[in-house]
């Protein structure tokens, strides 16, 4: 009997074998870019190439199986394996681990079979089966390309059908492949208030990892994108550059481990940092979506296809409209009532923003939020300063004419509040150690179904109680801290994946039965911004840092992955020794806000931000769904210069800043891109002090795009924190 089985295993094993051999190779591909695999000789799959997209299908042909150099040629397994298990001939990180039942650590996946759907004209599904022959294992590889945006996303699906759990320790949602001479690695890191700073340095042997482990407030010192440059450091408008992002808004890591024979793999998925994960029989441990760009000729273009991507196919509601605002954290703090934010709605009114929305400080009544101390998880308004409650809120707003945001950081709790003396038990804290707390406040334990459902039911009862409500701002301020889930009991490995398991599912929810709420996803600044949280969200906070100048260097660097409508800029009082015209001319490059008492103005500085309002809602389809070429590097100059070119080229928009001229400087012209080199274009300076006149020396006239283009604009001057805003039509 025994043999007969082994005979059958043997001949479906050649079978497969034989398939394996004549399967020609897979062909991932967008306008651009091609990545193909292919299934070698023993049955595996190995990356052949990746790279720009070859002319010739007939060329595809020839990576049948492709061994790079000094990994040995043909006839050996040792080769880019798609998706390399642990334990056999490759000697680097794997993407994927598992320990089996019977306490072995290897797994060895071989190619099944494979699926391509036309989804329509532009997106195209691959799914790759493997298996391990010896092992119960499946790992189906997904790649979704979208060919005109020119980017592509992967993850991977592992399941087993042994009759026990097994252990899963490494579970890449991707790995690539380069072979260059050298390679190059610009990643972002930062803090509170610091966020997105960019620094390149050039990857040598061994192994560079960004990882986080904060769980919750997840991004804070880095960040879920990264910038690879194959032929030099990343540059604007030329070079080889890969951008690459995951979408998973816990514990994130990118490996770059550069081989003995100069080969780099780039491995991306969650951080496997104590998270060995039990996988239950026949149940799918879906990995994070992998997304990424292969650019030719720079960042800049590279930028451009993910803003366009995340506008057509991820972000909320990402080909609509933005709501204006003003914010009352700044102008009050935890210090309101119902009088004071009822002038602060007329005063959102008389500026021209559609919305004002209401911060932190409106609920709890046992420990009322005064301060950041008490009252978090104690969702009822707070009867002493809003003793008509937020249905009377929203009526005063509609009365001034504006519309009306809240704000809500459901997934945290501060000790003093009535939710944790009435559930200890779900809070994410250790029973047998002393409790840290970060900005006074514990996190829920997000992974226990029946928290997922209170968490939901915070904005259920806002909803169900003001229907009218039109806009949530959702925060998340403490990272995950005495890392022990009460409900997860002996699984503790699984807390930081399940937990954001838990926030997706609530997210998920809120966006089924409120699909057209716009929401803010904020996180104590900007520690939370990945394209899978932004399928729920319509924009993200970038930083609580509003300095005019500092923003420069933020807005510039998420603006690498982040279409400009997706990143919340408002005009605050940080850094008074700016202008208020600078202020507003740095947060207009994005999705306008305000966060400011308008009281602090004289009457010229309002009427000045009257007029930009109204600016900014004439070019909104420029701003928020143009093209957007980054000019001038803060990094780079003492001014920095950006700017918005509608799809048809009719309109732009140019943003010039002075940060810190040298005495004498020399000032080169800033030279436009995107235009119609053909077509005239009228260039017009806006967003003028009243009682100034433009000194732009090309004020109302006329020039070609190819001149604007070639030539450019004087925009920049010798005068300390300048700003300029130039409005370009074409006639
Ligand atoms: C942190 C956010 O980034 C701020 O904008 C503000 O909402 C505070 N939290 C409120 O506590």
């Amino acid at each position: 009997m025994r043999k007969r089985i082994l005979f059958v295993l043997t001949m479906v094993l050649g079978w497969m074998n034989t398939i394996a051999a004549e399967q020609p190779p897979i062909r991932i591909s967008t306008n651009e870019t091609d990545l193909i695999l292919s299934v070698a000789p023993n049955g595996r799959l190995y990356q052949g190439y990746l790279g720009k997209r070859l002319s010739n299908e007939s060329d595809v042909a020839n990576f049948s199986y492709y061994a790079p150099a000094g990994l040995g040629g043909s006839n050996t397994s040792r080769g880019w394996e798609t998706y390399p298990g642990s334990g056999a001939e490759d000697y680097f990180e794997p993407a994927f681990a598992i320990t089996h039942n019977d306490g072995n650590m290897t797994t060895v996946l071989t190619y099944v079979s494979s699926e391509i759907e036309k989804i329509d004209n532009n997106v195209t599904q691959t799914i790759i089966y493997l298996k391990d022959k010896v092992y119960p294992i499946d790992v189906t590889l997904h790649y979704i390309s979208y060919g005109k945006e020119n980017v592509i996303k992967s993850w991977s699906e592992i399941k087993h059908s042994g009759k026990k759990p097994v252990t899963i320790w490494r579970y890449a949602s991707n790995m690539l492949y380069f072979e260059n001479a050298r390679y190059f690695l610009t990643e972002f890191s930062g803090d509170w208030a610091k966020e997105v700073n960019m620094s390149s340095q050039e990857l040598q042997f061994g192994k560079k990892i960004i990882d986080t482990k904060l769980g919750a407030r997840a991004a804070m010192h880095t960040y879920p994108f990264f910038e690879l440059g194959l032929d030099g450091i990343p540059r604007e408008n030329e070079g080889e550059v890969l951008l690459g992002t995951l979408g998973w808004t816990g514990n994130f890591q990118f490996t770059f481990e550069v081989d003995n024979a100069g080969n780099l793999r780039v491995i991306s998925g969650i951080n496997p940092y104590a998270s060995m994960y039990e996988l239950k029989p026949n149940e799918i441990f879906k990995t994070p979506e992998f997304i990424f760009t292969l650019s030719s000729c720079g960042t800049g273009k590279a930028s451009r296809d993910i803003h366009d991507w995340a506008r057509q196919y991820q972000l909320k509601d990402g080909k609509g409209d933005r709501l204006t605002l003003l914010n009352n954290w700044e102008a009050t703090y935890f210090n309101f009532d119902e009088k004071k934010l009822e002038g602060l709605m007329k005063e959102a009114e008389s500026l021209g923003v559609d919305m004002f929305l209401l911060d932190d400080g409106w609920f709890a009544n046992k420990y009322p939020r005064e301060n950041d101390r008490a009252g978090l998880g104690d969702w009822e308004v707070n009867r002493s300063k809003l003793p008509n409650g937020i249905p009377h809120l929203v009526k005063s707003a509609a009365e001034a004419g504006v519309k009306f945001g809240i704000w809500i950081e459901p997934e945290m709790v501060n000790p003093k509040s009535e939710l944790l003396e009435k559930h200890p038990e779900w809070a994410i804290r250790l029973p047998n150690r002393e409790t840290y707390y970060f900005r006074n406040q514990l996190v829920l334990d997000l992974s226990n179904p029946v928290v997922q459902d209170y968490v939901f039911g915070v904005v259920d009862k806002i909803m169900i109680e003001n229907p009218n409500i039109a806009y949530f701002k959702w925060d998340c301020n403490s990272p995950i801290t005495n890392v022990y889930s009460p409900y997860l009991k002996d699984k503790q490995n699984q807390l930081y994946i399940d937990h954001v398991r838990g926030v997706y599912n609530v997210f998920e929810r809120v966006k089924e039965k409120y699909p057209n709420v716009p929401m803010m996803l904020c996180s104590g600044g900007g520690a939370r911004c990945d394209y899978e949280a932004l399928k729920y969200f319509t924009e993200f906070w970038c930083s609580d840092n509003t300095d005019p100048i500092e923003r420069l260097y933020i807005q510039w660097g998420y603006s690498h992955f982040f279409p400009v409508k997706s990143m919340a800029a408002h005009v605050t009082s940080w850094n008074k020794d700016t202008s208020i015209k600078f202020r507003t001319d740095v947060a207009m490059m994005c999705k306008l806000g305000f966060d400011i008492n308008l009281k602090e103005m004289d009457e010229k500085e309002l009427s000045y931000c009257q007029n930009a309002v109204a600016n900014y809602n004439r070019m909104k389809p420029v701003i928020l769904d143009g093209d957007f070429y980054r000019l001038v590097s803060p990094y780079e100059a003492n001014h920095t210069a950006v700017m918005h070119v509608s799809k048809t080229k009719e309109k732009a928009v140019l943003y010039a800043y002075d940060i810190h001229p040298r005495y004498g400087e020399k000032l080169l012209p800033v030279k436009l891109q995107g235009l119609e080199p053909s077509k005239n274009y009228k260039v017009e300076e806006i967003n003028l002090m009243p009682g100034t006149t433009s000194r732009l020396g090309e004020n109302d006239k006329i020039y070609s795009g190819d001149y604007l283009m070639k030539v450019g604009l004087k925009a920049f001057t010798n005068g300390q924190i300048n700003s300029r805003i130039i409005e370009i039509t074409q006639q």
